[in-house]
């Protein structure tokens, strides 16, 4: 399970600080879950600046990255684990663009917010990372396995 490629491929899916602070977690897991996404992991923390620079190392040579890093371990992050086929690249869809300006309304960066450094979600953009940033925020036994075996719509 958590298998790329299958009904079981996994995504890391935070809701950044401004996210939590707007009151917007119900409807962004609302979004997720109507969408017919399964959340098998989920918690809310305050990263430490430590942790925040962990989880964007890849953008550690950017000129935006102290200011991500102290944006990201502001406040609260709900940090969630979604399971469902092709939920990496829907995910990122349902997300929309880094920049919120350029993001359709539909999206939830579309929809709820306005600025590049203040766009209040953050997704997995390959499995790999997904891997990683599932690896970084989980321990082994926080995520969870439930089956619904007599759904039929459902999966
Ligand atoms: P990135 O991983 O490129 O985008 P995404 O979150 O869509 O995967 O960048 C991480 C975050 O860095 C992004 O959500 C917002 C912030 N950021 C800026 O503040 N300025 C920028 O010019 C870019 C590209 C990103």
């Amino acid at each position: 399970t958590g298998l790329p490629g299958t009904n079981y491929e996994r995504t890391f899916i935070a809701i950044k600080p401004d996210g939590t602070e707007r009151r917007l977690v119900g409807e962004i897991i609302g979004r997720f879950e109507k969408k017919g996404f399964k959340l098998v992991g989920i918690k809310i923390l305050h990263p430490t600046p430590e942790q925040a620079a962990k989880h964007y190392d890849d953008l550690k040579s950017k000129p935006f990255f102290d200011g991500l890093v102290k944006y990201f371990s502001s406040g609260a992050v709900v940090c969630m684990v979604w399971e469902g086929k092709d939920v990496v690249k829907t995910g990122r869809k349902l997300i929309g663009e880094t920049n919120p300006a350029l993001s359709v309304p539909g999206s939830i960066r579309g929809d709820l917010c306005i600025e590049v450094g203040r766009n209040i979600i953050h997704g997995s953009d390959s499995t790999q990372s997904a891997n990683d940033e599932i690896t970084l925020w989980f321990g082994e036994t926080e995520v969870t396995n439930y089956e619904s075996p007599l759904e039929k719509f459902i999966y």
